[in-house]
């Protein structure tokens, strides 16, 4: 089978056998469509050091099972699945209590420390946990997004204990932060503050009705506007979806006081949390791998038509055009905010 692997700090395309099952929880599914996350461009820059060479690149995908191990029971040959990005257990520690990104027996596996799914197959570990059947009315490309991008943005409103119609500010409107205003504007009837740099990324998200206010740092003194909307309060709760320079920062300013930061990005440098400046907002700031364990919630909200994220899919390719694809995602390409690559 055709296979897109990492190899010294690039990518290459070649031909490999295809995966067979090595243990009774494993599936093989056969790739319909698969996207491209920042996390692999961080792989080929080097930045991921657990990532192993020669490993098939990619963790966001949906697609067909072909085959199952013997102890697959919830899952057949035949059926249509989203995949989470992690792989998990479901029964030690972490998993019970619902931190899958922690299972001691997973975590960030495909695409990262065995082969992932820029493939035409590929071997799903405990298959029966990290594969969620897709609802009937779903189509392949409405659920792409479900195991990666959608369940971290979810994982940041999660993250922020945000209750019904309060104020949410979300900063980064990229694919984690609309996913973010998205969720909170299905599930909570939020407010939503849409915080970024570009401009056009907070016209998307006024457009598609995810934001209710759109702020630019670059323009405007951020903590005055959120201030003049929350009654001098600040918001109820942030997300922290940028991980740019100054974020961090911004993010424990703009939160009110006994609330809650929800930081979902990745920072490429140490973060400083001025504790004596912020005494007495009794903040809670919480951190976080994603832990996707609302596939099917997310895919259930997909299938009443609550949620959709269509609009994330900027521009489809075929596997074999899967170099051009990276380019055009890395260089943001006509204002990329992510790629699906379609497989035969
Ligand atoms: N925790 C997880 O499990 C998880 C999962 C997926 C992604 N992530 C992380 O979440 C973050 C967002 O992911 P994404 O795919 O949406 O990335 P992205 O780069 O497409 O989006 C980030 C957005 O932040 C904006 N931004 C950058 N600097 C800013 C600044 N100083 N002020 C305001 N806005 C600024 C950018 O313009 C961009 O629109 C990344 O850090 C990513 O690594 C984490
Ligand atoms: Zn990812
Ligand atoms: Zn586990």
């Amino acid at each position: 089978m055709k296979a897109l692997i990492y190899k010294n700090n690039n990518i290459e395309f070649i031909d490999k056998p295809k995966p067979e099952i090595q243990s009774p929880r494993d599936a093989i599914v056969k790739v319909k469509l698969s996207s491209i996350c920042t996390s692999d461009l961080h792989i080929i820059k080097g930045f991921v050091p657990q990532a192993k060479e020669e490993i098939v690149l990619g963790h966001e995908f949906v697609g067909e099972v072909v085959e199952i191990g013997s102890d697959i029971s919830n899952i057949k040959v035949g059926d249509r699945v989203s995949a989470n990005c992690e792989t998990f257990c479901g029964e030690c520690y972490f998993c019970k209590r619902g931190f899958i990104n922690n299972c001691v027996n997973g975590g960030w596996e495909l695409g990262c420390k065995i082969d992932g799914c820029q493939a035409e197959f590929v071997r799903v570990p405990f298959a029966d946990k990290g594969l969620t059947k897709i609802p009937k009315n779903v189509s392949f490309e409405n659920a792409l997004f479900v195991g990666d991008i959608l369940s971290s943005g979810y994982f940041g409103v999660e993250l922020c204990d945000i209750k019904e119609n309060e104020t949410l500010a979300v900063i980064g409107a990229g694919p984690v932060g609309l996913c973010a205003m998205m969720c909170a504007k299905a599930i909570k009837n939020c407010n939503i503050i849409a915080i970024d740099i570009d401009n056009k990324r907070l016209n998307l998200a006024q457009k598609l009705k995810f934001a209710d206010y759109t702020f630019n740092p670059n323009k405007i003194d951020i903590e005055k506007e959120v201030n003049k909307i929350t009654q001098n309060r600040g918001a109820d709760g942030v997300v922290e979806a940028a991980g740019g320079d100054n974020t961090f920062e911004l993010a424990w300013k703009i939160a009110r006081p006994n609330s809650v930061v929800g930081v979902v990005a990745m920072y490429e440098v140490n973060q400083i949390l001025p504790l004596p400046q912020m005494y007495g907002k009794n903040l809670i700031f919480k951190t976080g791998g994603v832990d996707a364990i609302h596939t099917q919630m997310l895919l259930d909200l997909i299938s009443k038509n609550r949620i959709n994220t269509d609009f994330l899919i900027s521009k489809v390719f075929n596997f074999d055009e899967i170099n051009r694809a990276y380019e055009y995602f890395r260089a943001k390409t006509d204002d990329c905010l992510k790629v699906a690559i379609k497989y035969n």
